[in-house]
């Protein structure tokens, strides 16, 4: 069996509003990433899959359940500080505007080079500069960028700094939270490629989220799908494609647009029916590693 590197356990996180308003971002939700594994995460805006990923990151602390991460649960307060310094090492997050939170004083080679110094790494390829122009060839840039300053960037260029940065780490666990919604497409399949890439040859543990199933066939060995809090279906790709369960999953595949535009017009869409979601249903195992969120007497 393969080693379990992340095991998110009836995780749960209640966003309070006001003394009488709250929001259940994320309902009882659990799932295990083996090590070496890309595992997609996906659901429209609003599921939850952000507050999964920020949890999963210590950004949140969960209302309740607990994350074990290499058997560490990193939820509780003594143990995250005991293991602290491993934990900010080995795991890296992506977001969607990581760009806007880079440090607009320092150059993109300070940038790249900062979380290296932080954990005292020695540059494999030595310097941190030789390190910077290396992880920047790789998000599809070239070394006239390191004395470059944030402001002088494009958005989409920023945001490759911010996954050159996160990947020089060497990142056992990669959390990438739509990490390519606001590039060009083009760049996006560079960057898919790129993870692809870092997966297969360096061994990255992946967790991606998406918005939409149209990249996580290519790139995912498992997918989650998650709907205002819960996690509806889990099931390896292919099976999850090739033979989708909850009423949910179905819109959300035929939500991928075909290439052709007269196809694309032509299809049918399945629309999901708001008001038939049942949340509490019980996460049934239908068939080996296929779970789908179902009713109990629907058998
Ligand atoms: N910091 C926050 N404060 C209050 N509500 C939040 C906060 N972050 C997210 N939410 C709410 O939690 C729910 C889940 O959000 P999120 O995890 O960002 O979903 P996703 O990433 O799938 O779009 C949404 O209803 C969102 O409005
Ligand atoms: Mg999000």
């Amino acid at each position: 069996m393969s080693e379990i590197l992340l095991d998110v356990q009836h995780l749960s996180h209640m966003f309070r509003l006001s003394k009488h308003a709250a929001i259940q971002a994320v309902d009882d939700v659990s799932f295990q990433i083996k090590k070496g594994e890309i595992f997609g995460l996906v659901g429209e805006s609003g599921s939850g899959k952000s507050t999964v990923a920020r949890c999963i990151m210590n950004v949140f602390k969960p209302t309740a359940g607990k994350i074990l991460y290499h058997g560490i649960n990193v939820c509780d307060p003594k143990e995250f500080r005991r293991n602290h310094k491993m934990l900010e090492a080995t795991r890296q997050i992506i977001f969607q505007d990581s760009a806007s939170s880079l440090n607009r004083r320092m150059t993109v080679a300070d940038i790249i080079a900062e979380p290296m110094q932080i954990h005292r790494i020695k540059p494999p390829r030595g310097s941190y500069r030789a390190e910077g122009a290396f992880q920047l060839y790789y998000v599809g840039m070239d070394d006239s960028y390191l004395d470059k300053y944030p402001a002088e960037l494009s958005g989409g260029q920023r945001q490759r700094v911010a996954i050159a940065r996160a990947l020089s780490m060497e990142p056992e666990l990669l959390v990438a939270d739509e990490p390519v919604a606001s590039l060009d497409v083009s760049i996006q399949a560079q960057i898919i490629n790129l993870f692809k890439h870092c997966n297969r040859d360096h061994g990255h543990t992946i967790l991606f989220i998406a918005h939409d199933l149209s990249m996580v066939e290519y790139l995912c060995d498992r997918v989650g799908v998650m709907y205002r809090g819960k996690l509806v279906e889990l099931a390896p790709t292919g099976e999850l494609y090739a033979n989708p369960q909850h009423p949910y999953t179905r819109a959300l595949l035929s939500a991928i647009p075909i290439p052709d535009p007269i196809a694309e017009r032509n299809r049918p869409k399945t629309e999901f029916d708001e008001l038939s979601f049942d949340k509490d249903g019980v996460f049934t195992e239908m068939a080996p590693g296929h779970f789908v969120l179902r009713k109990e007497n629907n058998r």
